[in-house]
């Protein structure tokens, strides 16, 4: 069967067991099983031989079942990164890439700046924000050794020069950074608990302490900010859209200057704020 129909029919599949964007899913996994582009999925004129097609079916089931696509194909594209994903580590959304963004425009006019990003998962936020700032020092942080393990990899895969470091929040930031940091810019957990069993399978698949979070994760994270950050240095969030008030509020209370940022679909989405 050749590509097109074949998609067409895995699609259906997919729809039926309520996958989300099913037609999409399928020339993923098809692409990935294949080895190819789309633009060589399409030209393909032979269907496929009989181990692409038991592996199709198997990737066809599992996402069914529930495994989150990046599982399968192993990769996540973030803020013109491909990064490697594994189950057991947080795979990075295309919402957080606002949180760059906001960095990024915080960042004009520093030179050289240091950057910490703790709560890294893969690597995506002081990796994507290295590339866009060679200039810059990164230094990411991770309390979960398969997050700091792939991290290091991705930074190594990608050829970006960050430090990833094993440990809570700026504890294994180096103590002659104090003072000095221009930026910290974390993505922490923060579903609140009450929504975590109503979160669809695929979501449920990572890990519990990667997503759940409140208030309290936004109040260490300012009060170690704010010892490690320069005058005028930034402090940038993401929060959940129902936050922002909040997680404003906890940052008001050492920072200036403290605004929420909206995505494309107008939810509140990042928080930043500056040392006085
Ligand atoms: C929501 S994920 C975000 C990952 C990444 N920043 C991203 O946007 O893709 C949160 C990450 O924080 C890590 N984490 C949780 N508590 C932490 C702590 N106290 N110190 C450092 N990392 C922590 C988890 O292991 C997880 O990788």
């Amino acid at each position: 069967m050749r590509p097109a129909r074949l998609i067409a029919r895995a699609a259906a599949y997919l729809e039926r067991h309520g996958v989300e964007s099913p037609r999409a899913t399928a020339e993923i996994l098809l692409m990935h099983v294949l080895g190819t582009d789309r633009a060589g999925l399409y030209a393909r004129a032979e269907g496929l031989d009989a181990r692409q097609a038991r592996e199709f079916g198997r990737a066809l089931c599992q996402r069914c079942a529930g495994t989150p696509l990046q599982h399968l194909t192993g990769e996540q594209a973030f803020h013109r990164l491909r990064l490697e994903v594994r189950p057991g580590v947080f795979v990075p959304r295309p919402e957080t890439e606002i949180l760059v963004e906001g960095a990024r425009r915080e960042l004009r006019g520093a030179e050289h700046p240091n950057i910490v990003d703790p709560r890294t998962g893969t690597g995506a936020l002081a990796l994507a924000l290295k590339r866009e700032r060679p200039d810059a020092t990164v230094l990411a942080t991770d309390v979960a050794p398969e997050a700091v393990e792939l991290a290091r990899l991705n930074a190594g895969r990608l050829g970006l020069e960050v430090d990833v470091l094993l440990g809570d929040l700026l504890a294994p930031v180096p103590e002659d950074l104090r003072g000095w940091v221009d930026l910290v810019v974390s993505n922490p957990p923060y579903v609140p608990e009450e929504e975590y069993e109503d979160l669809p399978p695929e979501v449920k698949a990572e890990p519990r302490e990667a997503l759940v979070g409140g208030p309290e994760v936004y109040e260490r994270l300012t009060a170690e900010a704010v010892r490690w950050l320069r005058d005028g240095g930034v402090l940038a969030v993401e929060i959940h859209a129902e936050a922002a008030e909040a997680v404003s509020a906890i940052l008001g209370r050492s920072f200036a200057d403290v605004r929420v940022h909206r995505d494309l679909a107008g939810r509140d989405r990042v928080v930043t704020g500056r040392r006085p």
